[in-house]
């Protein structure tokens, strides 16, 4: 079949899709199926040596992701492109029709690398239970809910965004799916003093890959030459990763491409392309009542 046969094809199934339903778990909008199945993810057990993602939606997960991958099969991205990141990786909390992110992991091998995008309040206890490493890598405010808005355009498992203006009132209302980010990056960044968690920024990684890159090799307790941590900066570059068919959620039903690519744009400060001033002033007045009683700080002008 021709490529742009197989594209017009997938349109028009997500064209006939309905979006999906949500709920809440201790109020947090989660989706429904995930509500309805919570006590098996609450109860998953997790492993010593385990290594958990955690993030914000659109925080730059899947490059951390892709980072870690390759740290851990030693630049080889032979290995690293055995399969799409969502297999290689489990998403703790997806439900899908045929399979789950906790029976992916149930089924896999240790050492597991899991990815999740609970807040911290609603980690299954196994994790702290078992002292798991957990890397958290946060994206300042406004670049993160432009490219969840974005995000949400494109993919029909989470709410129709509607306007831009009307996401912007959702998102102050605090009625996003996985919760507040302030209340998200806060929690995780407190549970960092009495955990193993590797907190990192997306703006970090951009500035100076390699220094970040090297941090999560020594967290992960790796020692890897010069010329591996260059080859990964080169094969985690957003060129690169847009290319690569196994980070970009390619056959993924639920989402059009076409609307909105997964790896969109990759840029600090697209929010400047969104955000009226009107917004930015009002954002900013936000950002500054609910980050008033954190050490948490962000990178937010380019
Ligand atoms: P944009 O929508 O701003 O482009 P997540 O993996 O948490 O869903 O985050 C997706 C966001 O991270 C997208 O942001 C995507 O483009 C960005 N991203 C993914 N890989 C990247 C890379 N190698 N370099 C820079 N940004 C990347």
């Amino acid at each position: 079949m021709a490529k742009d046969k197989v594209e017009e094809t997938s349109e028009l199934q997500w064209g006939l899709l309905c979006r999906g339903e949500f709920s809440q778990v201790n109020g947090i909008i989660l989706q429904k199926k995930v509500c309805d199945c919570w006590d098996k993810i609450w109860n998953f057990q997790a492993k010593p040596d385990d290594l958990l993602i955690a993030s914000y939606p659109k925080a730059g997960t899947t490059w951390t992701q892709e980072i870690v991958d390759l740290i851990q099969n030693d630049g080889d991205t032979e290995k690293s492109r055995r399969a799409p990141i969502h297999l290689r990786q489990p998403f703790l909390e997806q439900i899908k029709m045929t399979y789950s992110g906790i029976d992916q992991a149930n089924m896999m091998p240790s050492p597991r690398t899991l990815k999740t995008h609970l807040p911290v309040q609603l980690l299954p206890p196994s994790f702290w239970e078992e002292n798991c490493k957990i890397i958290y890598v946060a994206r300042n405010p406004k670049d993160n809910l432009v490219s969840y808005y974005h995000f949400q355009r494109m993919n029909k498992s989470l709410p129709d965004p509607g306007s831009w203006d009307e996401y912007f009132e959702t998102v102050l209302a605090g009625n996003v799916v996985w919760g507040s980010w302030f209340d998200h990056v806060k929690g995780w960044w407190k549970k960092k003093d009495s955990h193993p968690i590797l907190y990192i920024f997306y703006e970090d990684i951009m500035k100076d890959p390699k220094c970040e890159i090297r941090k999560i090799m020594e967290f992960l307790g790796k020692n890897l030459k010069e010329e591996v941590l260059d080859k990964i900066v080169y094969n985690t570059s957003f060129d690169i990763m847009k290319k690569n068919p196994m980070t970009n959620y390619l056959n993924e039903i639920t989402m059009n491409h076409n609307l909105s690519p997964f790896l969109r744009k990759g840029i600090m400060g697209d929010w400047k392309n969104q955000f009226t001033e009107a917004q930015n002033k009002q954002f900013n007045e936000y950002y500054e009542k609910n980050m008033a009683d954190t050490s948490l700080s962000f990178c937010i002008e380019p």
